[in-house]
């Protein structure tokens, strides 16, 4: 594999790049996978197509960026816990985690990044919208920025339009999130740790209500900044293939799994990689 094989394709001016020439099932210089981190880093969320991975070849690619972490309530495959399907079966109505959100912002710790891999695929529908945090966060006014820099808000693992979307899941391999807190408080803008950026960090499948005030007061706001930062210019559709491969950072983007393709199986294997807390 030479690196002039290597090409990156942005799918806009604000968020997400295809990445070209890479095979990921073979081991990965020091080089290549310092090249695809900077890409994840400039354009937020990355793809790939045509990547004929099995599930311990995707935590050997996925190794190379972080640690793979385990996710709350849904078992993971028996052989590799840490990979956890991501499935919508033909005769499902909801589609998992088929709202606007960030991977797991409930946790103290969310997920710095997360992969994703298509394994089977409707014959039409079924992409996935990704949203740019900094954008988002950029676009408001000096005022707002003012407003919100002191803010945390509590984000949570039950808001039931969130909970529902995996209660197929959880029916047919749910697991004890046991001692592990599912609500935590973060910054409504945190600052990446490192890029230095900063991004909008409330999202509406887990935030609630800012600290010390009521989710009354809270609503308007929030419901403001769930509009504003799903805006069309901030965003990126990624139109899934077999073999295709979405890696995005969690830190920085929120995603959308569009819900279009009833009647059909949907499945996908993810993985998430360990974050720190956000500031
Ligand atoms: C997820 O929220 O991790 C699932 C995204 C998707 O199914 O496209």
């Amino acid at each position: 594999m030479s690196e002039k094989q290597i090409s990156i394709t942005p799918l806009g001016p604000s968020i997400g790049a295809e990445l070209s020439g890479l095979d990921l099932r073979g081991r990965l210089s020091a080089q290549t996978v310092a090249w695809i981190r900077a890409a994840l880093l400039t354009h937020g969320v990355i793809f790939f197509r045509d990547q004929d991975l099995d599930p311990g070849q995707l935590m050997t690619f996925a190794a190379c960026f972080g640690e793979a972490v385990e996710y709350p309530f849904v078992k993971g495959l028996a052989a590799f816990p840490l990979v956890v399907p991501v499935l919508k079966r033909a005769g499902e109505t909801v589609n998992f985690g088929g709202i606007w959100h960030s991977d797991t912002a409930y946790l103290t710790e969310p997920p710095m990044a997360t992969i994703l891999h298509a394994k089977e695929l409707p014959p039409t529908g079924g992409d996935t919208l990704f949203a740019d945090m900094y954008a988002a966060y950029e676009a408001l006014s000096d005022g707002m920025k003012a407003l919100l820099a002191p803010l945390k808000a509590l984000n949570s693992g039950a808001i039931p339009a969130a909970a529902e979307t995996r209660t197929d899941r959880i029916g047919e391999s749910g697991k004890d999130a046991g001692a592990l807190k599912t609500e935590a408080f973060h910054p409504v803008v945190r600052t990446h740790p490192e890029t230095g950026r900063k991004a909008l960090y409330v999202n509406p499948g887990h935030s609630v209500r800012f600290e010390d005030m009521t989710e009354a007061e809270s609503a308007p706001l929030l419901q403001f900044l769930f509009a504003h930062q799903i805006r069309a210019e901030f965003t990126c559709r990624f139109i899934w293939s077999p073999g295709a491969l979405a890696f995005w950072d969690n830190r920085c983007t929120q995603h959308y799994p569009v819900n279009d393709y009833h009647g059909h199986k949907r499945l996908l294997h993810r993985i998430t990689l360990k974050g720190d807390v956000p500031h």
